[in-house]
């Protein structure tokens, strides 16, 4: 039996996909999941079935159904396609036999705040590489939005079984989420430091974060508007969630800037080079160059002035690179969106299927390398479906341990200045 030969049949019958993940196990199974070629049909089935793993202490709510058409019509006013009107019940009952009414959102549901260059990034990233089957979006500016959806959804023929949806004035769209992005704020203009950015997007959280967590008791909330350090605060503050559940994607993204400067230096792949950049997502960010290595073998020890100013080799030039990343982009093409937007969907991805994987997020650090202040900054975190579910104890030198405590001493007085 072929999945391959068999998509249209299947995406439609879960029940069928089912049977044949049954059927099939064993080898065959063994060696489509290789390929990863049915791992998504599997996943998808399997969340239908609701199978999907739940953190014990948390209890995933199902949104209650409307009972009456009245109630129905007003539940959530969704920015829908121009070609969206409904089949007659005349048309459904030839077409139709109905069973039960479907459940109204998947468990794996994402949602994610702001239809800009960032978000929408979040949004193709998520569904092309099937991190979610279901994308809710909110967003203030209607137009941009439901072009947004019209664009996309007539992909979704391209896509697998993805459902998605947008409003642009009511967050229930949002409801029982276990993934939100914040991506909605104002954009970091050319030459703006991401700091002075701050107060206006306090502002939009502070609209938003509270009826969040109150349609999605169970997300997890993954900050990414700038300056993302400080929000991710405020936004832990507002939401009243444990400090587990609420991330900002912090230096995930200089991680992965970092990863592939140093592997066009040394030509190989990305992957195969380790290092991490801890701290503010920004200009105090610190390169742990203690920690740098290929399959093991650390480059400090290879070449001592690694990252150093008596470095020949100039690596130094690789963090600067890694800070002026975002300017230079920004200056070239307006905006930074494609890295984003993958580095969220790898997050989003961590959590909801409870991967354990270790990634560069802005947690509370208030404690860990002598910080004393309680500040949002990364390290290197192990992320599951409840979220932060560890920090690693990284053993930093001197020189970086002292840097990371410049990076909260300067986050700690931004946020000190603030309202939330
Ligand atoms: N953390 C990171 O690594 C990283 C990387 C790139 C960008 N960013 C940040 O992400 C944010 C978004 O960037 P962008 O380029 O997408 O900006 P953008 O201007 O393209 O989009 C922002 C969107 O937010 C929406 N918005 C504003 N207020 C809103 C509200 N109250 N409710 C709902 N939507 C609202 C706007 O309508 C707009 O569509 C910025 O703060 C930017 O600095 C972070």
């Amino acid at each position: 039996m072929d999945f391959d030969n068999n998509d249209d049949e299947c995406e439609n019958n879960e029940l069928c996909c089912r049977r044949k993940v049954n059927l099939d196990n064993g080898p065959y199974l063994n060696s489509k999941l290789g390929k990863g070629i049915i791992k998504e049909v599997v996943v998808n089935c399997l969340i239908n079935d609701s199978v999907i793993p739940v953190a014990s202490s948390e209890k995933v709510q199902q949104p209650s159904q409307p009972s009456t058409k009245a109630e129905k019509k007003k539940s959530i006013q969704k920015v829908s396609s121009d070609s969206s009107s409904t089949v007659s019940m005349e048309v459904k009952s030839k077409l139709f036999v109905e069973v039960v009414a479907p459940v109204e959102s998947a468990l794996n549901k994402v949602s994610v705040i702001g239809c800009g260059a960032v978000g929408m990034a979040c949004v193709f990233s998520i569904l092309t590489q099937n991190v979610s089957s279901e994308v809710a979006i909110f967003d203030l500016n209607a137009d941009k939005l439901k072009g947004e959806l019209m664009d996309l959804q007539h992909g979704s023929a391209f896509l697998k079984s993805a459902k998605i949806s947008a409003s642009s004035d009511d967050l229930k769209i949002t409801a029982n989420s276990r993934v939100i992005i914040i991506t909605a704020g104002v954009r970091q203009k050319e030459n703006e430091s991401r700091l002075e950015l701050l107060q206006r997007n306090v502002e939009i959280l502070r609209s938003m974060v509270s009826k969040l967590v109150s349609y999605s008791p169970n997300a997890v909330l993954i900050v990414v508007s700038n300056p993302v350090d400080i929000l991710t605060y405020v936004s832990w503050k507002l939401s009243g969630f444990p400090q587990n559940k609420v991330i900002g994607s912090g230096t995930n993204l200089d991680t992965s800037r970092f990863r592939f400067l140093i592997s066009e230096k040394l030509n190989i792949a990305p992957e195969s080079c380790h290092g991490w950049i801890i701290g503010e997502h920004g200009d105090s960010s610190v390169p742990v160059w203690s920690g740098v290595n290929v399959a093991g073998v650390t480059l400090k020890d290879v070449y001592p002035a690694l990252g150093t100013d008596n470095d020949k080799e100039n690596w130094k030039e690789v963090h600067k690179n890694v800070i002026n990343s975002a300017y230079k982009i920004i200056q070239l093409k307006g905006y930074t969106s494609w890295a984003i937007g993958l580095s969220v969907a790898d997050l989003s991805l961590a959590i909801l299927r409870n991967s354990q994987k270790v990634h560069a997020v802005s947690t509370n650090v208030k404690g860990l390398h002598g910080i004393d202040d309680d500040v949002y900054l990364s390290l290197p975190c192990v992320l599951g479906e409840n979220g932060i579910v560890k920090t690693i104890k990284q053993e930093l030198n001197e020189e970086e341990t002292k840097q990371l405590k410049i990076s909260a001493k300067i986050l700690a007085e931004h946020a000190s200045q603030l309202k939330i």
